[in-house]
């Protein structure tokens, strides 16, 4: 195991308590504007312990269906004790090498886990896979990447470095990912980036 799966699995329960209520009720009302609709797929990448879960579950109902991706085995673990219902299933993989068949999701997402990832050109693409003709993936941070990176500076240790790619970054990143079009927001206190499959 690397260091940065040693420290997710080390404080996965703690980030779950650090989520207030006014966070929690910032992505709800991000995802309302997503508009999912009943029956759709979706992949959570970098799922923790699925505090994204019972939102998209919600609006998937029981014909759709979640799949969680954590690379840290205990998180991924918990994420599927926690959740136990038919139509949510959790995965132990990097979200850069998942092992799904291509075009199986309408929507991948990602909640404050993007940064982490150390591999995040190599995500892109394999997001663009799963997705189907359609499709999109959201990166959600609700904070802006200017402030994220003080944050993961000032904590240290294995996520010392972690960052979001600045505009230019993520424009090329979608274009070598074979995204048709993206959207980004990036201010103080919000990270919102938008990849759209043809
Ligand atoms: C800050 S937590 C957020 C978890 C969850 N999205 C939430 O909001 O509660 C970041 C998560 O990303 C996972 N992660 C980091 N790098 C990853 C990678 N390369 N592949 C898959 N998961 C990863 C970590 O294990 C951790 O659970």
């Amino acid at each position: 195991m690397d260091k940065k799966q040693e420290y997710f699995d080390s404080i996965g329960d703690n980030w779950d308590r650090d989520l207030t209520a006014e966070d929690l009720e910032r992505l709800a009302h991000i995802i309302d504007k997503v508009n999912i609709p009943q029956g759709v797929s979706v992949c959570d990448l970098g799922c923790g312990t699925g505090v994204l879960f019972d939102l998209l579950r919600r609006r998937v109902g029981e014909t759709g269906y979640i799949v969680g991706v954590d690379f840290a085995p205990q998180v991924a673990h918990r994420a599927q004790r926690n959740f136990p219902f038919h139509n949510i299933g959790v995965v132990e993989a990097d979200a850069c090498c998942m092992p799904f068949k291509d075009n199986t999701f309408d929507l991948v997402i990602s909640f404050a886990a993007f940064a982490h990832f150390s591999h995040k050109d190599e995500t892109i693409r394999q997001a663009n896979k799963i997705l189907k003709p359609g499709g999109k993936i959201i990166i959600i941070h609700l904070v802006g990447r200017t402030e994220l990176s003080r944050q993961h500076h000032q904590v240290g240790g294995p996520i010392d470095r972690d960052e979001l790619p600045d505009a230019h970054e993520l424009e090329e990143m979608f274009n070598r990912g074979h995204f048709s079009r993206y959207e980004l927001t990036d201010k103080k206190d919000l990270y919102l980036a938008t990849g759209f499959k043809e």
